[in-house]
């Protein structure tokens, strides 16, 4: 009998940054469709919580602390998975962190900060387990970008950089590998309701009238929910997607139709 089309059954996924938002809400969709998943994440609590949730509901699940930023711990977690024959299928390259300013208000340290968890950390991901992918003549990469990876969003200099970079390395990952049976994919959500939004809202004087005009930004009226994001996610791990590679998804309500 054929295989669910969106069945994860018998596949190991990674994703970083998954004990919060987006990533959480994928790590538990790919849980539920029958993927281990090693949650990864720079917070530790949250993480291990997160996993255990999973767990609770009967599926399987793993936290790891890591800082995707840290060259030589993802090397590490990669050996140490190496060693365990289990390896990811799947690698999800969500963690990421924001930045509001224009040109005028980004120092370089703010700059190099974003860079080294929004582009490094997907580097330092993809370098780690791209060989093994390589040498099983298959793997699925899914980089979580943004709508700032693919057009200007105001006062958001420095992330829309990095995020532009994001979407560099997904396609020249994606013809780079083809032909080793490796798909690579980014996602490009537009405004989505996590702690990531939702840190930033505190930041505007009125955060109740920035929350209303985020929300407007995007023509369906309202901000994305994790889970709508991590859908998408599972078409790009699934089957159903086999045929799309070097794709930038855009979950964004519309936002850049216009
Ligand atoms: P979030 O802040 O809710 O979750 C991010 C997670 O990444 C947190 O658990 C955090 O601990 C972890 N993290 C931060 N730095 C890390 C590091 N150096 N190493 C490992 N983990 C780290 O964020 P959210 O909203 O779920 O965002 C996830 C991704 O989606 C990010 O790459 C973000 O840029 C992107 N995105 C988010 C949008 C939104 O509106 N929320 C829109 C477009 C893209």
């Amino acid at each position: 009998m054929r295989k669910p089309i969106f069945d994860l059954q018998g596949k190991t996924a990674l994703v970083t940054g998954a004990a919060s938002g987006i990533g959480l809400a994928i790590a538990t969709l790919f849980a539920r469709q029958g993927a281990f998943v090693y949650l990864t994440d720079i917070n530790p609590d949250n993480g291990e919580q997160a996993a255990e949730e999973i767990r609770k509901e009967g599926f399987q699940a793993k936290f790891f602390q890591l800082n995707v930023a840290d060259e030589k711990a993802v090397q590490v977690l990669a050996e140490n998975l190496k060693s365990e024959h289990h390896l990811p299928d799947i690698l999800v390259n969500n963690a990421g962190i924001g930045f509001v300013g224009t040109m005028l208000e980004t120092t370089v340290e703010d700059l190099d900060r974003l860079y080294q968890v929004n582009v490094r950390g997907v580097f330092n991901l993809c370098k780690a387990f791209l060989p093994e992918m390589v040498a099983r003549k298959a793997g699925n990469i899914i980089n979580i970008a943004s709508i700032g990876g693919i057009q200007a969003v105001l006062e958001r200099m420095a992330y829309c950089t990095t995020k532009f970079a994001v979407v560099g390395i997904t396609k020249s990952l994606a013809i780079d590998h083809a032909k080793q049976g490796i798909r690579v994919n980014a996602i490009c959500p537009g405004r989505v309701e996590t702690p990531f939004v939702k840190m930033r809202l505190k930041e505007y004087p009125d955060p109740e009238k920035a929350y209303q005009e985020m929300s407007a930004t995007q023509p369906l009226g309202r901000m994305a929910m994790p889970e709508e994001v991590a859908s998408v996610a599972l078409f790009l791990a699934s089957e159903a997607s086999s045929f799309v590679t070097g794709s930038c998804q855009m979950v964004d309500g519309g936002w850049s139709a216009g």
